[in-house]
């Protein structure tokens, strides 16, 4: 495999970028969110006329042999993804220096809107699209395995879409022993190393179970669940089923995989035991469904 050149010379470490700065062809309006390794910044595209997201990792990472096969793999990982429910990515490559990933612009994280109300209906149309996103990267064979709030980015139209595959991997059939992820959302079984599809059913599952109770419960699990009680209002019994299933704390009990997971709840005629609800889910699945296939 090509390896990515590391152009120039010594870079400075972590210049900021601030508002109004240029990269090439973006201009720089503001700072978006962190996390572990980068930065993302919306931007402008002054070719396009478009706003976009630039995520830049921090210059210690870009700069690394080790870390830039990483940012090699998120790349590569991301741009054989091609699903409505997976965040493209339109552009990777050294800017000055810095290594820049460009994608297009969101309103905001999953985690920023779970501070807002939202409708069980809202709620249930955004997650079987994050099933549905993580199934398609499942189908081709990557494990997300940092599946949590932050990394689900929201867009006009009640749509929703999964990012940050940083720390993604093909799965090869062998086990990595390496035990990286956000512990609050990681399966047990991932924190000792031995991350799965099931792992990533599991953290799904646990995303699921904070957008409807508000809550996350620590693991080990012990019955009653806090805040099962909210989680289950409005919801059909089949639909709950489904979200127990995805974060039993044996692997073996768990759906396989997302594909799995996603064709349980499709069959579910009525997720929400209203019914004006399951119409409005219904109408936004088919809407969303045929724009796509327009597209
Ligand atoms: N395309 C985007 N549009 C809007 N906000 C974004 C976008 N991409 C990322 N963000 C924000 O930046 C944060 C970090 O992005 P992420 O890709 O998860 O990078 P990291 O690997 O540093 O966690 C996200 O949690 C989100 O708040
Ligand atoms: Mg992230």
């Amino acid at each position: 495999m090509a390896q990515l050149k590391i152009f120039g010379g010594q870079p400075e470490r972590n210049r900021p970028l601030r508002c109004g700065s240029r990269l090439d062809k973006y201009r720089i309006v503001g700072r978006l969110g962190e996390g572990g390794f980068a930065t993302v910044y919306s931007a402008v595209d002054l070719v396009e006329d478009r706003r976009v997201a630039l995520k830049i990792p921090d210059e210690r990472y870009s700069t690394n042999s080790q870390t830039l096969d990483d940012l090699q793999r998120e790349v590569r990982i991301m741009a054989k993804l091609d699903h409505p429910g997976v965040l493209q990515l339109k552009d990777a490559r050294f800017i000055d220096d810095r290594f820049v990933m460009v994608f297009p612009l969101g309103q905001e994280s999953l985690c920023d809107r779970l501070s807002r109300r939202l409708s069980r209906s809202t709620t249930v149309d955004y997650i079987l699209q994050m099933v549905d996103a993580v199934a398609y990267a499942h189908e081709n064979r990557v494990l997300h395995r940092d599946i949590k709030p932050e990394n689900f980015i929201l867009f006009p139209n009640y749509e929703i879409r999964l990012t940050d595959f940083g720390l993604a991997r093909v799965e090869q059939g062998t086990h990595d022993v390496s035990a990286s992820g956000t512990l609050g959302y990681m399966a047990p079984e991932q924190a000792m190393g031995h991350p799965s599809y099931r792992s990533d059913v599991f953290s799904l599952g646990l995303v699921i179970y904070r957008m409807l109770s508000g809550e996350i419960p620590d693991y080990p699990f012990e019955a009653p669940l806090p805040g099962f009680n909210r989680l289950r209002r409005g919801l059909s019994r089949e639909f709950v089923d489904v979200i127990r299933k995805s974060i039993d704390p044996a692997p073996k009990k768990r759906f396989r995989d997302a594909v799995a997971m996603y064709n349980a709840m499709a069959k579910i005629r009525y997720p929400l035991s209203d019914q004006t609800g399951n119409r409005k889910v219904a109408e936004q699945q088919s809407l969303r469904r045929s724009s796509r296939r327009a597209a």
